[in-house]
């Protein structure tokens, strides 16, 4: 089959992360380490001695442009392969149109689960790699009363139907679940701080993205709550929120991924090196940045087995992928076109920093529909027997 290259010398790949709007930073991390995927793998030669050259534009964090724009990737600019999304308004935008024109998303963001599409492949974590890990953390350490605070879209509330759950199976409870715009301003985390200190849960667990991240914890840190008693914990609360908000509002919160910029491996170290090296030592790296960047490398030795960038080819060929990645080996799962992860939980210091405090006890199946509900097993069907820290 021809590839959309039409015999040119380029793979052309689209593009879709957003530089603007209220997920711009996180957004920008995933578009930093997708171009610098590209580029080492070009300047190793690219793929069969052609280069990969990414077609970019800016859907400024809306779901409709999302759409128009991956319409025109895969109608106008003839891609067959996509990488982008954060959002998972965004993803379900995108999702249809990659499917009528039989194309491949390739979506490096942790999500709710449940979903599965043969037209993507989803690289970052499912709940049974962040949730349950998260959930089990918090009642050893900190107590069963959340109090759960989220932006007003449907991650945020497929997250905390699964928390929720979890929550439930360990005799804890949900004492309220407050929402807030998208893009919320300081003001409007006003009710939600004041029902904090009416309830005082021993945990807050946070589904707010984006830009109104920092505004959450800097209002709960106005009013003076202790983060060592009643903490915030989440799953969207990457460096590039962080980096955003004043430290000292950061201190004793924590964060479930797979990938923190600390990570101290010489896979991490290198990527993260680079990454810098490119986008400057203030540029965060995050989970997010780290599933962009390995899926690219996945991808294109998909490419360079088949010989072409036909969708159901590239497919076929992702069935034998292993990549050492930042985080440690991953690879996709036939079955349900999710990725094998490496879940880890980090706390946050005074100075911004998250510091490790749970290490990946090993590499997690992905099991998008949560069939083994149980919280004491969140693995599927039981944790790879691959090891690290
Ligand atoms: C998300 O919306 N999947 C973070």
């Amino acid at each position: 089959m021809a590839d959309s290259t039409g015999g040119s010398e380029c793979w052309r790949v689209g593009v879709l992360f957003s530089e603007t709007g209220v997920t711009a930073a996180i957004e920008r991390s995933q578009l930093n380490a997708t171009l610098l995927a590209i580029d080492e793998i070009n300047k190793a030669g690219g793929v069969l001695g052609r280069p990969i050259e990414p077609v970019i534009y800016d859907p400024a964090s809306n779901p409709k442009l999302f759409k128009s724009l991956a319409d025109r990737l895969l109608a106008q600019d003839r891609v067959r392969l996509l990488l982008g999304c954060y959002m998972s308004s965004t993803r379900k935008a995108v999702l249809p149109v990659v499917e009528a024109y039989r194309g491949l998303l390739f979506y490096p963001t942790l999500y709710e689960g449940f979903e599965y599409s043969p037209y993507c492949i989803y690289t970052g974590a499912a709940p049974n790699q962040n949730s349950f890990q998260l959930a089990n953390f918090l009642l050893q350490n900190y107590g069963n009363r959340f109090v759960l605070v989220g932006s007003n879209y449907i991650y945020p509330y497929e997250s905390n139907r699964v928390m929720t759950d979890f929550i439930a199976q360990a005799k804890g409870k949900v004492l309220d679940e407050i929402y807030v715009p998208l893009e919320a301003q300081a003001k409007d985390f006003d009710k939600a701080i004041v029902k904090i200190n009416r309830l005082r849960p021993d945990v807050i667990f946070s589904t707010v993205v984006g830009s109104s991240t920092a505004l959450f914890y800097e209002a709960y840190w106005r009013a003076g709550f202790d983060s060592a008693k009643m903490p915030i914990a989440s799953l969207t609360t990457s460096e590039a929120e962080v980096a955003e908000m004043n430290p000292a509002a950061a201190a004793g919160h924590s964060t479930a991924a797979p990938f923190f910029e600390v990570r101290a491996t010489p896979a991490a170290r290198s990527f993260v090196s680079a990454y810098k090296l490119r986008y400057g030592s203030d540029a965060p790296v995050t989970a997010g940045a780290e599933a962009a960047y390995f899926q690219v490398h996945i991808a294109a030795g998909a490419l360079a087995r088949t010989g072409s960038d036909d969708p159901r080819g590239i497919l076929a060929a992702l069935k034998e992928a292993e990549f050492d990645a930042p985080q440690g080996p991953v690879r996709i799962d036939p079955t349900n076109n999710h990725t094998y992860l490496w879940p880890r939980i980090a706390r946050l210091d005074g100075r911004g920093t998250f510091e490790i405090v749970w290490p990946a006890g090993g590499r997690v199946k992905p099991d998008p529909y949560c069939i083994v509900p149980n919280i004491e097993d969140w693995s599927a069907n039981g944790r790879q027997q691959m090891r690290a820290g």
